[in-house]
């Protein structure tokens, strides 16, 4: 069966692609096949896996990919596992109206798109997995990232809607869909943030440190498995209790 892993060159992506590398044919994306190569020349068997590349920041190209994954995973789609996004953080007083476009687009459209184009396969099969990856600034929101926030609070409620309307739609299935909300995680996007800044975090987080993008890989894992088959339409919160 095949999983969709976006956002797989790097940090939490890259960390689920090589986590379930090993129990799924792969279909691992990022902007570009060059961007990819680090997580793709670390796998270890890549011709059982494939590359499906966009920048999501393009409505044409995001278009060509929804339709390059029907044709290219269709029926054997089990899972998508959006986890692309990006952050352009400034004060919204200054905030270009050019990188709230972009930020809705990567971060909001794209999902829902890839959501809608795996929904169809799973609705004709009655079973899939879409997992999207929110953020807790979704929920608490964040000073210099409103736009960011806004796009993660709208990708939690339209994910809790699709598992909702997957019931509606029908009676007895096993389509869910789910968001992994995680806190401060070390990768290259935290990695921008001021260590003055990092610090008063680690004030609010009672494990006092940064989690890492293995720790939300193994939740995605174990949310793909039977064993997490009561799970749906929720919030996985992995954030090291953050208040
Ligand atoms: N790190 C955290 O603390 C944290 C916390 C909460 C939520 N998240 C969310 O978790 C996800 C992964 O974050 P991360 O920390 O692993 O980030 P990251 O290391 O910066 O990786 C981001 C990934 O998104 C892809 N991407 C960026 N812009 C894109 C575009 N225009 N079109 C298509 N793909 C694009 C990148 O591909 P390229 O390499 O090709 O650019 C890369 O693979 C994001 O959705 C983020 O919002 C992260």
């Amino acid at each position: 069966m095949k999983v969709l892993v976006t956002g797989a060159s790097k940090g939490i992506g890259r960390a689920i692609a090589m986590k379930l590398q090993h129990s799924f044919d792969l279909v691992l994306h990022a902007t570009t096949e060059d961007r990819l190569e680090a997580t793709w020349s670390g796998l270890i068997n890549p011709e059982r896996h494939t590359r499906l590349c966009a920048d999501f920041s393009d409505s044409d190209a995001l278009k060509g990919f929804c339709s390059n994954l029907k044709k290219l995973a269709g029926a054997s789609l089990y899972a998508v596992i959006n986890n692309a996004g990006l952050t352009l953080d400034k004060s919204i007083l200054f905030q270009p109206e050019a990188d709230i476009d972009t930020l809705i687009q990567v971060n909001l459209k794209a999902p829902v798109m890839i959501s809608k184009t795996a929904f169809k396969i799973f609705h004709s099969r009655q079973q899939g997995v879409i997992i999207n990856m929110s953020s807790c600034v979704g929920e608490t929101g964040n000073a210099f990232q409103c736009v960011y926030a806004a796009t993660k609070a709208g990708l939690a409620g339209f994910t809790m809607s699709l598992a909702r309307e997957a019931g509606a739609l029908l009676p007895s299935h096993t389509i869910r869909a789910f968001c992994v909300s995680p806190g401060y995680i070390e990768t290259g996007m935290t990695g921008k943030i001021p260590e003055a800044e990092k610090e008063k975090y680690m004030l609010n987080i009672p494990a006092r440190r940064m989690g890492q993008p293995d720790e939300v890989a193994g939740v995605v894992a174990f949310l793909l498995t039977d064993e997490a088959a009561y799970i749906n339409g929720s919030e996985i919160k992995i954030n090291g209790g953050i208040v």
